[in-house]
């Protein structure tokens, strides 16, 4: 089966490798042409793991190929995936659906008869209605569907993600649209990956309601946290003792810094516009997105304390450890470091910082962060060593090496990595989240 993948982004392009992977015949295409260049030359975009390899292999068996031509690539393709950037509009939140809506300008006089367009980037409800409706005003005559097929991959682990889904969501309001992405899907059934099919609509809401649903988890988890640190409890305990009931789940319950990256702070945002453009309002998520805003900042907050205060604080030095939304990625957007690096550096504070992948993109976004090649190069002379993203390479740190490098004794774990009493064995003022 011909699939066209039309976006060669996170998701376009794991999902086109997976599928070429499964044994479909895949084109990706993208308008990027130093993209498609260097993706032809065998590099990878992004960071994730086991991509390039993936990748190799099925250009190597014939399976997979790059292209910058939507309008060539979609011959005698079943399955047209529109898998481009649906970012945050600037102003008011509402999803940008601009690149989805000019793909579909430009398939619709090349469409095949028979064909599917799936919608996998993620798009608010009734973007299918309208991609359709620009199908068909481009004067398709022929029969065609437009189905959404939304995508629920992790960044860092979405090879995994996408070969072995929890489900496969099917928006299709015919069965013709079904029975092509049956056919897209089979050798999912292999795995037993539940299938479910609803309509477009409910498709379209079910990557909203999830996604908000997990940053609601996490922020829930956040704000028992805090308040564990006031009445003395241990919030690790809370999350074990809560998650180990079938009904609440174990899953997203690690208190943290607040959540970051390109999914959802961009699609709690795009669900909170679509609510208020209908005049259904969702307080849940509403409240969520102000908590995780302010709890990046108070984070911040949480590293000047430890140096000693406001006051204290001015003209000594943090070492951030980790950069990233989160580890096994390069991405740094909306990552809680930026909004840390910035409080402390608003606070007269001088900050270094170092990440096994992030450092090239989170350079130009955070100028004034001393960036070192390496962790030890980064605790050097340090007041405070904070750890900000859960690398493994962070997760065994050697606390003699850093006591001989650092100024000072603080060591502030935003994720909860270590043992309190290892740590303040090794000598260490040590503060962490939820842990009094
Ligand atoms: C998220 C969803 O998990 C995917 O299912 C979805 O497909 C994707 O968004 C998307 O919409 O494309 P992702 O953004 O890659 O995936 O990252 P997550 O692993 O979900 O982590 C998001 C943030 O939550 C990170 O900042 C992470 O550190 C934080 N988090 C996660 C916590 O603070 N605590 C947790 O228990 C879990």
């Amino acid at each position: 089966m011909k699939i066209a993948m039309v976006g060669a982004g996170y998701v376009g392009l794991v999902s086109g490798a997976c599928f070429a992977d499964f044994g479909h015949e895949v084109v990706c295409i993208d308008k990027d042409p130093e993209k498609i260049a260097r993706l032809n030359a065998g590099k990878m975009p992004i960071f994730e793991p086991g991509l390039e390899e993936l990748v190799e292999s099925n250009v190597r068996g014939g399976r997979l190929s790059f292209s910058t031509d939507l309008t060539a690539s979609l011959a005698g393709a079943c399955a047209i995936f529109i898998a481009v950037g649906t970012p945050s509009r600037r102003g008011d939140g509402h999803a940008d659906l601009s690149f989805v809506y000019a793909v579909a300008q430009e398939i619709g006089p090349h469409l095949e008869a028979n064909a599917v367009v799936v919608t996998k980037s993620t798009v608010p409800v009734g973007t299918g209605d309208e991609v359709e409706r620009i199908l068909r005003e481009s004067g398709v005559q022929h029969r065609f569907a437009v189905v959404s097929n939304p995508e629920f991959l992790r960044e860092g682990a979405a090879i995994g993600d996408f070969k072995r889904p929890d489900r496969i969501v099917i928006g299709a309001d015919d069965e013709f649209g079904r029975q092509i992405m049956r056919e897209v899907y089979r050798p999912l059934f292999l795995n037993q990956a539940p299938l479910l099919f609803t309509s477009r609509r409910s498709a379209e809401l079910i990557k909203y309601a999830a996604n908000a649903f997990l940053a609601t988890k996490i922020m829930f988890i956040n704000e028992m946290a805090d308040l564990c640190e006031k009445v003395g409890a241990d919030v690790q305990d809370v999350s074990r003792g809560i998650g180990l009931d079938n009904r609440i789940g174990s899953k997203f319950l690690h208190a943290g810094p607040g959540y970051g990256g390109s999914c959802f702070p961009k699609d709690t945002l795009a669900l909170l516009k679509t609510a208020e453009d209908y005049d259904s309002p969702t307080r849940i998520v509403e409240a969520v997105v102000k908590a995780n805003d302010s709890r990046k900042r108070a984070m911040g907050r949480k590293v000047i304390e430890a140096l000693g205060g406001i006051d204290e604080a001015r003209g000594k030095r943090a070492a951030l450890l980790g950069l990233t939304f989160k580890p096994n990625t390069d991405d740094m957007r909306d990552s809680p470091s930026l909004a840390i690096a910035q409080t402390l550096i608003d606070a007269g504070v001088e900050v270094t910082a170092y990440d096994p992948e992030g450092m090239d993109l989170a350079a130009p976004m955070l100028p004034e962060v001393g960036m070192k090649p390496d962790l030890y190069a980064a605790v050097e002379g340090a007041d405070a060593v904070v750890l900000v993203t859960e690398w493994d390479a962070f997760r065994a740190l050697d606390f003699r090496r850093i006591a001989q490098t650092a100024r000072g004794k603080a060591f502030i774990d935003l994720r909860n990595v270590y043992d309190p009493a290892v740590v303040r064995a090794a000598g260490f003022d040590y503060t962490s989240i939820g842990r009094a």
